[in-house]
């Protein structure tokens, strides 16, 4: 049997705001500049998972956003996207874990309660497949819903209640990872939910990283630092502008609830998928890093273009993502669709996104002063996209094309008299097309 691609309708579910709305609501200033250089709280001690895993944001892959329930999700793709994340060099860049999404399992339990594994798709089972992953020196995710079924219509057995026979079935398998979400949930209180879980995953022995996935909808940045590692923080995101910008802005003012082994999840990567330009793209790989987001591709790898995949292995982005230091970029300024977002670095650098929201291009300025950075008779600026390293006096500037983001790397120190002055990355007037390009001066 093929499961349908259709989707239930779920009213309780958030719906993410248009790009309209999202704009309205930056050009009435709703998001708050904060401090850069304030430190950002930590929850006190004993309040994080203690499971000590995801010091860095999870990185690696989930098939959701590229084939939702279509057939085409299956053990070929998942094997496929293992293949390729180390014949590409995507393993040595950082990702790790292959995560199955939703409709892996057929709608009935067997005779002893235990979840079974679709045979169409999975036709030597889950555990094969983990082996297949084990063996490339990867790490296999699942999914399933703190619920009675799953998010999908046609019905597949969710926990609520068998917390831990199917914990102990995902670690009998190998599984490391469990997106756990949150359709279905009978109006169970849901730190109650997601605490029976965390309960039955440390009951296994077995390190998984815990992903709670209900969609922001109970403040979990609030609460869920002690039981997972990572939480969604909004309704899902869909391969637009509009999508990817309202997820960004609900994401951003999140900042002081992030750190290392326990993250704030916009959710996962659009980047590939068609529904964006490559800027746009570029700007949401930018952005989701200066997030210290988790960095889940979402696209069909063994169909991407070159562009998607310099993209996605960019490793002066993945370092700022992956950075020991664990904090997510605060927002500066976003005046008129020009904002400068700054992150800490365990190094004591700052990345700097400086990103244009508008439909035109705009000169987007800021000072290394006003990024965190201490007094120093000058500093170094690597641009993360173009590969290039330029020194400056303390002013921070460049021209950035419609929807763009130029991401820098800005160092206080003695080995900024080794390059050469910063110039604008593009000169107002001149013909950009896209930003992370080298523009026709
Ligand atoms: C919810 C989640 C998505 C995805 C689907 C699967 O919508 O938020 O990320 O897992 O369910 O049905």
């Amino acid at each position: 049997m093929r499961h349908l691609p259709s989707r239930p309708t779920r009213t309780s579910r958030p719906r993410v705001l248009g790009a309209l709305a999202a704009g309205l609501l930056c050009a009435a200033g709703v998001v708050a500049p904060a401090a850069a250089h304030a430190p950002a709280p930590s929850p006190a001690a004993g309040t994080r998972a203690a499971n000590g895993l995801a010091l860095t944001p999870p990185m690696g892959f989930n098939n959701w956003n590229s084939t939702h329930c279509r057939a085409e999700f299956d053990e070929a793709m998942v094997k496929g996207i293992a293949d390729i994340f180390v014949e590409k060099g995507l393993k040595d860049a950082g990702y790790e874990y292959v995560n199955l999404d939703d409709c892996w399992a057929v709608p009935e339990r067997d005779a002893e309660g235990k979840l079974v594994a679709d045979p169409v798709r999975f036709p030597h089972g889950i555990e094969a497949v983990a082996d297949y992953v084990h063996a490339k020196g990867l790490k296999l995710g699942i999914y399933t819903s703190a619920g009675t079924r799953t998010c999908d219509s046609v019905g597949i057995p969710g926990a609520l209640g068998h917390e831990f026979s199917d914990a102990q079935q995902f670690a009998d398998w190998g599984v490391d990872y469990l997106k756990y979400d949150n359709c279905n949930n009978q109006g169970v209180d849901a730190k109650k939910r997601y605490t029976a879980m965390r309960d039955a995953l440390v009951a296994t022995g077995r390190p998984i990283v815990y992903s709670i996935c209900e969609w922001g909808q109970n403040k979990p940045w609030e609460w869920a630092a002690e039981l997972g590692n990572l939480w969604r923080t909004t309704g899902d995101i869909n391969d637009s502008w509009g999508s990817m910008l309202s997820i960004m802005k609900q994401n951003l003012p999140l900042a002081a609830a992030a750190g290392p082994g326990h993250w704030n999840d916009p959710d996962m990567l659009e980047v590939g998928n068609g529904g964006m330009t490559d800027t746009e793209y570029r700007t949401h790989f930018s952005m989701w890093s200066v997030m210290a987001a988790p960095l889940l591709i979402g696209s069909d790898l063994r169909t991407a273009s070159q562009e998607t995949f310099d993209i996605l292995s960019n490793e002066e982005v993945i370092a700022v993502d992956q950075d020991p230091l664990g904090r997510q970029g605060e927002v500066l300024s976003s005046e008129g669709g020009r904002w400068v977002v700054a992150k800490e670095m365990g190094d004591g650098s700052r990345a700097v996104a400086l990103f244009n929201e508008t439909g035109s291009a705009q000169r987007i300025s800021t000072t290394a002063a006003a990024v965190g950075l201490p007094h120093a008779s000058g500093y170094t600026v690597r641009d993360l996209w173009e590969h290039t390293t330029r020194n400056t006096a303390g002013a921070l500037s460049a021209t950035v094309p419609a929807h763009g983001t130029v991401l820098l790397r800005v160092a206080a120190g003695h080995r900024w008299a080794a390059h050469p002055p910063a110039v604008e990355l593009a000169l107002e007037g001149s013909p950009l097309v896209e930003a992370g390009r080298t523009a026709a001066l």
